[in-house]
């Protein structure tokens, strides 16, 4: 008897935001796989056409809107098209009105039902996944399609319960829900056996892991994937200063394979404007936790943040706390944005909104003060060796680019008649020329 295979059908997915919703998308594209789909790189070539979105500001979910426009006329050539992610969760089945060529909404509680969704879409009807944020589970699943084969992404936890007042997280992803620490732990082994070194472990706020089980506290998760065997650097991200424990830094300092970086978002230097956020911090117990980490004996730590200009009522001296912060705790790096008001959010409804003219002056003098301290930072690494992990190569420049420890950027030159390493080795270079956001040197040999 003749089979008869009808053609395999195959996707394109554009994922946009934040670490975890890049991973969010591995994890869907080895569903999709895993359901008979093939992934292609253009749209063109895709039956189905996925979005991850983003609405953590007003421009991120703009983007999607002008895709979904842009995209209208292949709906006559039978594609069909799936909005996943934060903008998804939050305009709900208000898509389907504004674009209504879209036949699947979900947000990111509601992944681990996507295969009876793509069931539904297969024949012809439209789904959503949009009742499913006071879940207690987690989307875990084996087929996890990673992109890099040397470093990945684990979620160790879901959602946020924060609700600070600019936010909208807790309301697109839900609340907080942990993996057990067991299952964190298989994943790293398995990474490990695979051939993967590097890990970052993800959550919106990392420190509030709680292990279902009661096995294990977030230093103790860290110091276990630590001491996997074949894993050499673990990073985290992203830490919340109010839970930021000692034990945290006792933990990096301690474990060789932890890594000596630290991404702790500040968002204001000014008490009163943290407490309008609802951050559950001042700005002293803030400079508390960066104290812990300048007393490490063994590791110097690199210390990055994010910040957010221009949040409702900010004073031009509140704006002036934020500075001084930066010269106080000297950061390695700082991702800097103008307020965005949100949907759903407290923060929509506060009096003496500062103009985006304003705003726009606020980032600029603060990139600009932050870009001089860096230049200063970098600069010590002058002849310092340094262990990068090979990421690629800069052909035209005749470098090869490195990673350091610290998460900085070492270009370097191979000495002649040296092979050059491979993707995912470990070598050493020497620091000969630094910039404000990246090294340069040659490698040891
Ligand atoms: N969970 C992390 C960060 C999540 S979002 C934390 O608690 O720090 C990443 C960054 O985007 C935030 O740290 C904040 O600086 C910025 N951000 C979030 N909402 C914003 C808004 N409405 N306007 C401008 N920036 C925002
Ligand atoms: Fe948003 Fe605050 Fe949660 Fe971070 S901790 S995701 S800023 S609500
Ligand atoms: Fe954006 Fe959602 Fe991440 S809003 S930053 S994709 S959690």
């Amino acid at each position: 008897m003749a089979v008869v295979s009808s053609p395999q059908k195959t996707f394109f997915i554009e994922t946009f935001g934040c670490q975890m919703n890049f991973h969010d998308s591995e994890k869907v594209v080895g569903t999709l796989i895993s359901q008979g789909y093939r992934q292609v790189q253009t749209v063109d070539e895709a039956d189905l056409i996925f979005y991850n979105t983003c609405s953590i500001r007003d421009k991120a979910e703009q983007k999607v809107f002008h895709r979904l426009a842009d995209f209208k006329r292949l709906q006559q050539q039978g594609k069909q098209f799936a909005v996943i992610g934060c903008v998804a969760q939050q305009e709900g089945e208000k898509i389907f009105e504004r674009a209504p060529h879209v036949s699947l909404v979900a947000g990111s509680a509601s992944y681990r039902n996507l295969p009876q969704m793509l069931i539904q879409i297969g024949q012809g009807q439209r789904a959503t996944g949009l009742d499913d944020r006071q879940t207690d589970e987690t989307f875990e699943t084996e087929f996890t399609a990673r992109t890099n084969p040397h470093r990945g992404y684990i979620t160790i936890i879901e959602g946020c319960d924060k609700f600070c007042a600019y936010c909208v997280v807790p309301y697109t992803r839900g609340k907080e829900r942990s993996r057990t620490s067991e299952s964190v732990l298989a994943e790293a082994r398995r990474m490990a056996d695979a051939g993967y070194t590097d890990i970052q472990l993800l959550g919106q706020n990392v420190n509030s892991y709680s292990d279902p089980l009661r096995k294990a506290s977030f230093a103790e998760l860290l110091t276990s994937v630590g001491e996997v065997p074949g894993i050499r650097r673990v990073r985290f991200t992203t830490s919340h200063p109010r839970h930021f424990s000692r034990d945290i830094v006792d933990a990096i300092d301690s474990v060789p394979t932890l890594c000596d970086h630290v991404h702790l978002p500040v968002q204001s230097g000014s008490s009163r404007v943290l407490s309008a956020m609802y951050r559950e911090y001042t700005r002293e117990l803030y400079l508390e936790r960066i104290s812990w980490m300048k007393a490490a004996r063994n590791k110097t730590f690199s210390i990055t943040t994010d910040v957010i200009v221009g949040f409702p009522g900010e004073t031009e001296a509140e704006f002036e706390d934020t500075l001084t912060l930066l010269d106080e705790v000297g950061y390695d790096g700082v991702f800097s944005f103008k307020y965005s008001p949100r949907p759903n959010t407290p923060a929509l409804e506060y009096a003496d909104a500062i103009s985006d003219e304003e705003k726009t002056r606020r980032l600029a003098v603060l990139n600009e003060k932050q870009r001089e301290i860096q230049r200063a930072r970098y600069a010590k690494h002058l002849g310092d060796i340094m262990e990068v992990m090979v990421e690629g190569y800069n052909r035209p420049r005749g470098q090869v680019i490195g990673r350091t420890s610290q998460n900085k950027t070492l270009n370097f030159t191979v000495p002649p008649g040296h092979a050059e390493p491979a993707i995912g080795a470990y070598v050493n270079a020497r620091v000969t020329v630094t910039f404000p956001n990246s090294l340069a040197g040659e490698m040891v040999v």
